[in-house]
């Protein structure tokens, strides 16, 4: 059983004893009607680039903002504060089910997963949705399905050298990771480094997560971390999987 959310009553937008879900679709969240074109298919030349980069390099960063449009970006930013201000928000653990374990010096951020249940989340999981087929069209990857939370990083929150699965379970198989922070300098920390596969001392990238950039990785094969970050930092983290149900570990 989930614990209820306790919603404050000094928040303005939210009224008292709803869910948090309910006080997010009920919030004064505004989706403009999209563009005519932005909802349309990604296009194929796009779609061919992400493959390449996953295929050839094993990771890639890249500006989405002209594919999910600033509106959508603000609105899933203002969700994620509103998650963060009523404690919806919870500590993420490593692993899963009774292995779940909550090592504060491996990682500090707090998530909470998207149901795809709002507007800007149903907008969002289309997108997710057609980078999920255009992948497996390109690379026969046989995505079955994907799964995302929110994150949160507050200053000093940090998240140590790791692979986001394990070789041979073929459950999380790629990994994207959305930015929602406006005018992110690299003196606010909290980048995205990204490791050689084959060397996990050797960085290859680092990411700065300003809004509307999206990291791609290979979920087995490639090493990051999230630098301590000095100002509080939002993104999105979504991971395609090879499972139709998760599998217990
Ligand atoms: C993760 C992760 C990276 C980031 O959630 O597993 O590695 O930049 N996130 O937020
Ligand atoms: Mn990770």
């Amino acid at each position: 059983m989930e614990t209820p959310v306790i919603i404050p009553i000094h928040d303005p937008l939210i009224t008292p004893l709803q869910s948090a879900e309910d006080a997010v679709a009920g919030s004064d969240v505004q989706l403009m009607d999209p563009a005519p074109d932005q909802r349309a298919a990604l296009p194929d030349d796009w779609l061919d680039e992400l493959a390449s980069g996953l295929s050839e390099q094993g990771w890639m960063s890249l500006d989405v903002r002209s594919q999910l449009g600033a509106n959508l970006l603000a609105a899933l930013k203002q969700e994620v504060q509103i998650l963060d201000r009523t404690d919806a928000m919870k500590k993420a653990g490593i692993g899963r089910g009774n292995d779940l374990v909550r090592d504060r010096s491996v990682r500090r951020d707090k998530i909470a997963w998207l149901q795809g249940v709002t507007a800007p989340q149903a907008a969002l999981f289309e997108f997710f949705e057609m980078i999920r087929q255009g992948l497996n069209q390109r690379l026969f990857l046989g995505l079955k399905r994907f799964e995302t939370h929110y994150a949160t990083y507050h200053c000093g929150d940090f998240y140590k050298q790791h692979l986001d699965s394990f070789k041979g379970r073929a459950s999380r198989v790629v990994s994207l990771v959305l930015y929602l922070n406006e005018d992110w300098q690299a003196a606010d920390g909290g980048a995205l480094q990204v490791f050689n596969r084959d060397n996990d001392l050797e960085v290859c990238g680092t990411v700065l997560p300003e809004a509307g950039r999206m990291a791609l990785f290979m979920s087995e094969e490639i090493p990051h971390e999230v630098l301590p970050a000095n100002r509080t930092r939002y993104s999105l983290a979504c991971w395609f999987r090879q499972d139709e149900v998760p599998l217990p570990l």
